[in-house]
């Protein structure tokens, strides 16, 4: 096999434009696609028209374009089985695949398959138990038998909406019974009630092959669209790595309690786990409680974890999909990364699209990455999304990189632009 890789990245997001940044530069790389991309990729990737969950047309690109590595960015390929499509088809079934078969994807795609695999491997996680429509009564006896606030989760993927916390009984037991008539289609047939955890939350993000597993800077996000984290949850309004209170006593305690047997249970349960895996994890008075599984990256985190890395990420990446990951060496800058979100006026609510970004050239010592953007026929770049573009600061601290992101993403503007002033600010208190 030659030495270098032609690399399919599936994906449109600021995720995806971070990790085809930091593949960009690999000595390792021959030729990026991205499926489809977006314009921050342009100057790194070839793009290429289609969505990541049309399979016949990823297969026929991995064929036309000799690709050597598929490397998925959002869940939905995996969960619907990517992987074990292309492995079916002789004509793709050579090509790497950084990213878990619908087997492993379950622990993305049902938060009940989860809840149970962590249950069977002893890894720290709410109390919970999990009803359909059938059981309602005993659903609202387990509920009873908890304190408020309730958290409701609908079993599938529910475009990140699927998660309820609620104070009032009443009203859990209306939601309860909303999700159970089809609120969130499929995804709410069963429903996960569990227990509330109380403190504060952080991104880890882990690279295995199956066997070995490589932790990778971790992160903490900024899910809500107002400063001090009051309003609607959003996809996430900025990020920061490292987080100051995951020390090394905390990582540690989640090396050793979740990410291990996490790792060990992949082989017990049968599954061929090659990919990242992403654990949203509570800190609850210094002990982590792993509150979900994602198969995937996260987003807005990429953008904050991808600058962090020093080492060759594609050379990582092929080592998980080639199963060899044991002979490779993470590097980790100790920067901090500090990334800002610019959302469109009115995100996540409606909002418009279409409008004329200025000022990107104009932007100094940090990185650009774009989340929701278009190319116009003129060549403009165009706002296409509720979550537009991140602007992220590598500095030597906390401090530096909020003044660094935040002097420098005053140049751009768009009509109705948006961004929180606060990110990072919160973390100050453990440094
Ligand atoms: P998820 O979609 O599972 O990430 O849940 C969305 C958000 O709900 C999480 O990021 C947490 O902020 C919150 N959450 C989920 N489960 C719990 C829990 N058991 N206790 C407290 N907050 C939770
Ligand atoms: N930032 C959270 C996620 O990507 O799901």
């Amino acid at each position: 096999m030659k030495e270098t890789l032609n690399v399919l990245l599936l994906g449109s997001g600021g995720r995806e434009n971070a990790l085809a940044w930091k593949m960009a530069g690999s000595p390792l790389l021959d030729k990026l696609y991205c499926m489809p991309g977006n314009p921050g990729m342009e100057k790194v990737a070839v793009l290429l028209s289609g969505r990541p969950t049309d399979f016949p047309k990823v297969a026929e690109y991995v064929t036309l374009y000799g690709i050597d590595m598929v490397v998925a960015g959002p869940e939905d390929p995996l969960v619907e089985g990517l992987r074990d499509y292309l492995a079916s088809d002789p004509a793709t079934s050579g090509v790497l695949f950084v990213g878990p078969d619908r087997s492993g994807a379950r622990l993305e795609g049902s938060k009940d398959f989860a809840k149970g695999f962590m249950g069977r491997h002893g890894i720290p996680t709410a109390a919970y138990r999990t009803f359909d429509k059938d059981s309602l009564s005993e659903a609202i006896e387990f509920l009873d038998t908890l304190r408020p606030p309730y958290v409701l989760k609908a079993d599938g993927l529910a475009a990140g909406k699927g998660v309820l916390i609620i104070d009032d009984r009443q009203e859990a037991v209306r939601e309860l019974e909303e999700m159970f008539s089809g609120k969130f289609g499929d995804a709410g047939a069963k429903v996960v009630i569990e227990q509330f955890l109380s403190g504060i939350e952080c991104s880890v993000f882990v690279l295995t092959d199956g066997e070995d597993y490589m932790i990778l800077p971790e992160a903490k996000d900024y899910k809500r669209i107002m400063d001090g984290d009051l309003g609607l949850n959003t996809g996430g309004m900025g990020s920061v790595s490292p987080v100051p209170f995951a020390d090394g006593v905390f990582m540690k305690k989640v090396e050793e309690r979740i990410v291990k047997p996490t790792v060990a249970a992949f082989g017990a349960e049968g599954m061929d786990y090659r990919g990242f895996i992403f654990i949203g994890l509570m800190n609850c008075d210094g002990e982590p409680y792993v509150i979900e599984y994602n198969v995937r990256m996260g987003d807005p985190e990429t953008e904050a974890v991808m600058p962090r890395i020093e080492s060759d990420l594609l050379s990582h990446l092929k080592a998980a999909a080639s199963r060899t990951l044991k002979d490779e060496k993470l590097e980790v800058s100790g920067k901090t990364a500090l990334t800002v979100i610019a959302v469109s006026g009115g995100y996540p609510g409606s909002y418009e699209k279409g409008k004329v970004i200025s000022g990107l050239d104009a932007l100094e010592g940090v990185t650009l990455f774009h989340s929701g953007t278009a190319r116009s026929a003129e060549g403009d770049v165009l706002t296409a999304g509720g979550r537009v573009l991140a602007v992220v600061a590598l500095e030597d601290d906390l401090e530096s990189a909020r003044e660094k992101v935040y002097s420098e993403i005053g140049k751009i503007s768009f009509d109705r632009m948006f961004y929180r002033h606060d990110i990072g600010c919160d973390v100050a208190k453990y440094l």
